[in-house]
C-alpha cells in the first residue's frame, strides 16, 4: 500500500468528518467519545467524563486511515437498483400509513448512513395543500421533522399569513427524506431514488396545490432550472402513473431569510396560491 502522509491522513480525517454530517466543533479539541467512561464513585468530575486511554494520535490515524476500505462508491447497490426498489416500494403503498413505513424501511439512499432520523413528512395527512422543500438540515434530522429551524419557522409565518397551518390543512415534505453532509444539495441521483416516494406521497394524499419551495425541489419535480423565473408561475407535477397536480414554485424560506427583498414576490405567490386553494 503506497506512504500516505500525515497532511493526506489529516485532510482525508476532515473529508471523513465532513461527509459523515460534523460539521460544527462543540470544543477546541476533538474528543473520543468512544475511549470515555462514567466518572467512578468520588472520583473528581472534570469538564467531562473522567477519560479512558491515551487520545488517539495522528500516527494511529494515519494507520486508520490507509486500512480503511476505499470510499464507498457509494452503496452496495447500483444506483438503478435503488431507484427500481424505491419505484416497488412506493407502488406497494396504499395509504400514507404504509408508505411513511416504507420510506423508513427503505435502504437504498446512501445519505440515511449519515444521517440520524428519516425525515418525512410533518404537518395534517389529507390537507388540500402539500408544501414539497429541498431536504433537512440539522434541526430537522434531530427531530425527524422538516422545516422546523429558522427557515421552517419563516414558512410557517408565510403560511399563517393565508390561513395555513400544520396542524390544521397542511402538510410538509421534502424531495429528499435524510439529511446531506453538512447541507450540501442534493445529487441528481440521490434524487431520483426518493423521487418514487414523493409521487406516492402526492398520488396518495392528492393535494389540491403543491408549493415547490425553492430551485432544487423544482429541478427535481418539474425538470425546470432558474427559480428567479420560475417562481410564481404555475405548472402540473406529473406523478409516476401519470397523475398531475397543480404546483406553485416560490422561494425558499432560507433564501428569503438571506435576501428579506423576496418577500414582497414570495407574498405575491402565497396570494396565487390562496387563490388556486379557494378554487378561484
Ligand atoms: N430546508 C428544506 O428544504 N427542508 C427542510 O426540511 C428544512 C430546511
Amino acid at each position: 500500500m503506497s506512504e500516505v502522509s500525515e497532511t493526506d491522513a489529516a485532510r482525508a480525517l476532515l473529508r471523513w468528518h465532513l461527509e459523515m454530517g460534523v460539521d460544527e466543533m462543540v470544543a477546541p479539541s476533538p474528543a473520543d467519545f468512544y475511549a470515555w467512561a462514567p466518572p467512578q464513585a468520588g472520583e473528581p468530575s472534570v469538564d467531562g467524563p473522567a477519560r479512558r486511554g491515551p487520545a488517539p494520535r495522528l500516527g494511529d490515524v494515519k494507520a486508520e486511515v490507509e486500512a480503511a476500505p476505499p470510499p464507498p462508491d457509494n452503496q452496495a447497490i447500483s444506483t438503478d437498483e435503488a431507484i427500481r426498489a424505491a419505484e416497488a416500494a412506493a407502488a406497494a403503498c396504499d395509504s400514507f400509513e404504509a408508505l411513511e413505513a416504507a420510506v423508513k424501511a427503505f435502504e437504498g439512499c446512501p445519505l440515511k448512513a449519515g444521517a440520524k432520523n428519516t425525515v418525512f413528512t410533518d404537518g395534517t395527512v389529507g390537507a388540500d395543500l402539500l408544501v414539497i422543500g429541498e431536504a433537512p438540515g440539522r434541526d430537522e434530522d434531530l427531530q425527524g421533522k422538516p422545516f422546523v429551524g429558522r427557515a421552517g419557522q419563516l414558512l410557517d409565518r408565510m403560511l399563517a399569513a393565508i390561513g395555513r397551518s400544520r396542524t390544521e390543512n397542511t402538510l410538509i415534505s421534502n424531495v429528499i427524506f435524510w439529511r446531506p453532509p453538512a447541507n450540501r444539495t442534493p445529487t441528481a441521483l440521490e434524487t431520483a431514488v426518493c423521487r418514487p416516494f414523493v409521487d406516492r406521497l402526492i398520488e396518495l394524499t392528492e393535494p389540491k396545490a403543491v408549493l415547490i419551495a425553492g430551485g432544487a425541489p423544482l429541478q427535481a419535480l418539474l425538470g425546470v432550472t432558474g427559480i428567479m423565473r420560475a417562481r410564481g408561475v404555475w405548472r402540473e407535477i406529473e406523478t409516476a402513473s401519470g397523475a398531475r397536480f397543480p404546483a406553485l414554485p416560490t422561494y425558499h424560506p432560507a433564501f428569503l431569510l438571506r435576501q428579506p427583498g423576496g418577500k414582497r414576490l414570495a407574498w405575491a405567490d402565497l396570494q396565487s396560491l390562496e387563490q388556486k386553494l379557494k378554487g378561484r
